[in-house]
């Protein structure tokens, strides 16, 4: 996971949180997958690695974050893939079988994900899915130390 985000430290720059420097050690991630692990056994998130086929190489993530039961039944999903990987259909084939496992297994009703306007090919992956268009937020995400504006989209369970 250190040589994923280590190697994709400029890629992701542009369309994620700012980092500490704490970020890229691997103590952080040590700690960020005892993490991981208590929330996913908690029903609070499920965060998946995206491995190479054998399993030598990070090649994305993809979270599925906040979810709230009740009147709510939905989580937020965050992505991200290495640079060298993009345009291979890597991460669409794991938002496909990972949304059924959210809703077929954990039977949620809804999937949330917002994008800012720019990032073309978060919007052309999510639309393929069939995430619909719900609004725009003002300043809903800090991005790189900057608020900035993202097309909120959801998918819907079709069987909930
Ligand atoms: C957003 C991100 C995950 C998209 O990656 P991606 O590789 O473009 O996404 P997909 O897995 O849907 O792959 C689509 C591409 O693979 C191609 N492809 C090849 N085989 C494919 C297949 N079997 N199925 C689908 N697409 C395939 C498509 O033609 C498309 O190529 P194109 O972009 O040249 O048109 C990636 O750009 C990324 O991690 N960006 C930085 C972080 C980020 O933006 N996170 C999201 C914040 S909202």
């Amino acid at each position: 996971m250190l040589d994923f985000r280590l190697e994709n430290r400029d890629h992701l720059t542009q369309w994620e949180p700012k980092r500490s420097p704490e970020f890229f050690s691997v103590p952080f991630w040590q700690a960020q997958f005892r993490a991981a692990i208590r929330e996913f056994r908690s029903g609070a998130s499920v965060c998946l690695v995206i491995l190479s086929k054998d399993e030598s190489e990070v090649l994305g993530v993809c979270n599925y974050t906040n979810i709230i039961r009740g009147t709510f039944e939905a989580a937020h999903l965050g992505y991200a893939l290495a640079e060298k990987h993009q345009g291979k259909g890597i991460m669409f084939e794991a938002l496909y079988s990972s949304k059924d496992y959210i809703f077929n297994v954990l039977k949620l009703h809804r999937i949330i994900a917002n994008y800012l306007p720019r990032n073309r090919r978060s919007g052309a992956l999510l639309e393929r899915l069939g995430f619909e268009i719900e609004g725009e937020a003002k300043e809903l995400l800090k991005i790189n130390g900057v608020w900035e504006d993202h097309v909120m989209t959801s998918l819907i369970n079709p069987r909930s």
